[in-house]
């Protein structure tokens, strides 16, 4: 290679091995440096577990990217802007990277902030995305339930579902999936018996993992401690 390399962002899917995609298994397998989130260094990273038999660090250099909590944003622009010149000294060596992000690389992933920070420093940066199965996707898929069908609405919601946000987008979509729900469980729940939709929710936690959890019986989540890797679907009856 005499140009620059290319930084790859490669969705490995939520959990199950095979639902990486073709290409995603091939660029992994051809990128010369491939870089791991962790959320300190020597921690285990998920989307490398679920990869992990498909790598061969004789051939690769497998390198962690730590990414920690910040609460202050120059924080957080500080450890992003790192990350990114670690990984464009790679491209400048003219190798190719690939970046593993669970799920999909451009939904609610530290891809995105990566790729910002990249192209904030070298707006012209090569950068590729290879899409991987989401987690709604793969949870729909194990419960067996039709996400939206026809003219229906879908409305997804990450983590804190302030004010009263929340109601409204209950009140006024067909389906509603809930993201990092683990930690507002017991709101959403009283919000959904006020409503009656309690029985068209369902729990899924882990999804694709052996120790994945299907829970149609959500009432029975209320005051567990409960997995970060976890969502909710609410679906309303026709
Ligand atoms: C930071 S987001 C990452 C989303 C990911 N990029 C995707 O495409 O699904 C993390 C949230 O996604 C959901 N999630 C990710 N993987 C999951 C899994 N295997 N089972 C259930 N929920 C999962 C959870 O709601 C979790 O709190």
């Amino acid at each position: 290679l005499t140009s620059p390399g290319t930084l790859y962002g490669v969705g490995v899917g939520p959990g199950d091995p095979e639902l990486l995609t073709l290409k995603g298994l091939r660029v992994l397998q051809s990128a010369g440096v491939v870089f791991v989130p962790v959320s300190r260094p020597g921690a285990r990273s998920l989307a490398r577990t679920i990869v992990d038999r498909y790598l061969d660090p004789s051939k690769q250099r497998i390198v962690e990217l730590v990414i920690e909590m910040h609460d202050d944003e120059a924080g957080l622009a500080a450890q992003w802007a790192a990350n990114a010149a670690q990984v464009r000294e790679v491209l400048a060596g003219h190798a190719d990277a690939a970046y593993l992000t669970e799920g999909d690389p451009l939904f609610y992933s530290t891809f995105i902030h990566l790729a910002d920070a990249m192209r904030q420093q070298e707006p012209d940066v090569s950068i590729v995305v290879v899409p991987g199965v989401s987690s709604i996707h793969a949870a729909a898929a194990a419960v067996g339930l039709n996400l939206v069908e026809r003219d229906e609405r879908l409305a997804v919601l990450p983590a804190t579902y302030e004010g009263d946000n929340l109601a409204e987008v209950l009140d006024n979509f067909d389906t509603v999936v809930l993201l990092k729900v683990a930690s507002a469980m017991d709101r959403v729940l009283h919000l959904l018996e006020e409503r009656g939709l309690s029985r068209h929710a369902v729990y899924v936690s882990r999804c694709g993992w052996p120790e994945e959890q299907i829970v149609t019986d959500v009432l029975s989540l209320r005051g567990r401690r409960l997995d970060y890797f976890s969502l909710l679907i609410v679906r309303r009856p026709r």
